[in-house]
């Protein structure tokens, strides 16, 4: 749930960035420029064992296995409180019902608010394809086998991609966020061969930037940047994390 904004490096001149600005540019170019070397992961992750990365079976009767351009779809991570498992276009209601929280959607730049059902839909629908494409590595968090959120790793080009994540609000304040997307970062890395995450969050969203900062993200750059939830533009920082 990405969109597009207008950045500007910290400490630098805001009437530079007056100007209208394609965001998903400069978003990209201020983190590929300014983003510092980030402290090493938990290598406790490289010890274990590697999925069979390229391969999908499909069930469909059309072929029997394709090969895809990154890791396949039966990969499940595991933490030491959840699973995450790809997004199927069956969590759709549980998403629904997640976005349907003010206090959840308002933080997502291109949420709408309140969430649309066919919108929604189509969206989930897509990521099967997305993930086999390489573009797009999108989870369901799972607590006691109930999908609580998504962490996903999203417009990944030339071996970059964006970190988002979101949960119900009865998940927050205890470690959930920083714990799955832990996971997902190493999965980045180690699995997926991506060797730089971007991520960013509204101003007035501490929360988040706690969770980016825990994981090793610098903060790179801020900016006002559209955020369709709330229909008006919102002081936004954005982060990047380098592969260790
Ligand atoms: C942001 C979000 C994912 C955090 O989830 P969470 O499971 O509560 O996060 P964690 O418990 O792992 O970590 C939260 C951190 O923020 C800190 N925090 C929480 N509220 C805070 C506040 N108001 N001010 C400063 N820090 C705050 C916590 O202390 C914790 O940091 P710590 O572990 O270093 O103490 C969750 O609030 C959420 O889904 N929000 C709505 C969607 C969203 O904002 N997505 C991200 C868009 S950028």
């Amino acid at each position: 749930m990405k969109g597009s904004q207008v950045v500007r490096p910290l400490g630098s001149p805001a009437l530079e960035w007056l100007a209208p600005v394609s965001t998903a540019a400069v978003i990209l170019g201020l983190c590929r420029s300014l983003a510092p070397l980030a402290p090493a992961l938990d290598r406790d992750a490289r010890d274990k064992p590697q999925h069979d990365a390229g391969d999908f079976v499909s069930a469909s009767p059309h072929y029997l296995r394709m090969t895809t351009q990154g890791p396949g779809r039966h990969i499940h991570l595991e933490t030491a409180r959840l699973t995450l498992r790809p997004t199927e276009p069956a969590d759709v209601d549980r998403a629904f019902e997640i976005q349907s929280d003010w206090a959840v959607t308002r933080m997502l730049r291109m949420a709408a608010f309140p969430p649309n059902p066919g919108e929604l839909r189509s969206w989930f629908c897509e990521h099967p394809d997305e993930w086999l494409a390489g573009r797009a590595y999108r989870f369901a968090v799972e607590s006691a086998g109930r999908m609580i959120g998504v962490c996903d790793v999203d417009e990944i080009i030339d071996g970059e991609g964006d970190l988002g994540y979101w949960l119900e609000s009865a998940a927050w304040g205890k470690g959930v966020a920083s714990e799955a997307a832990q996971a997902v970062v190493r999965f980045a890395f180690e699995q997926a061969g991506l060797r730089r995450l971007l991520s960013g969050h509204a101003a007035d969203n501490p929360a988040s930037g706690a969770v980016l900062r825990r994981l090793g993200f610098k903060a790179t750059g801020e900016g006002t940047a559209l955020y369709r939830s709330r229909g008006a533009p919102v002081m936004h920082i954005c982060y990047a994390f380098e592969r260790p």
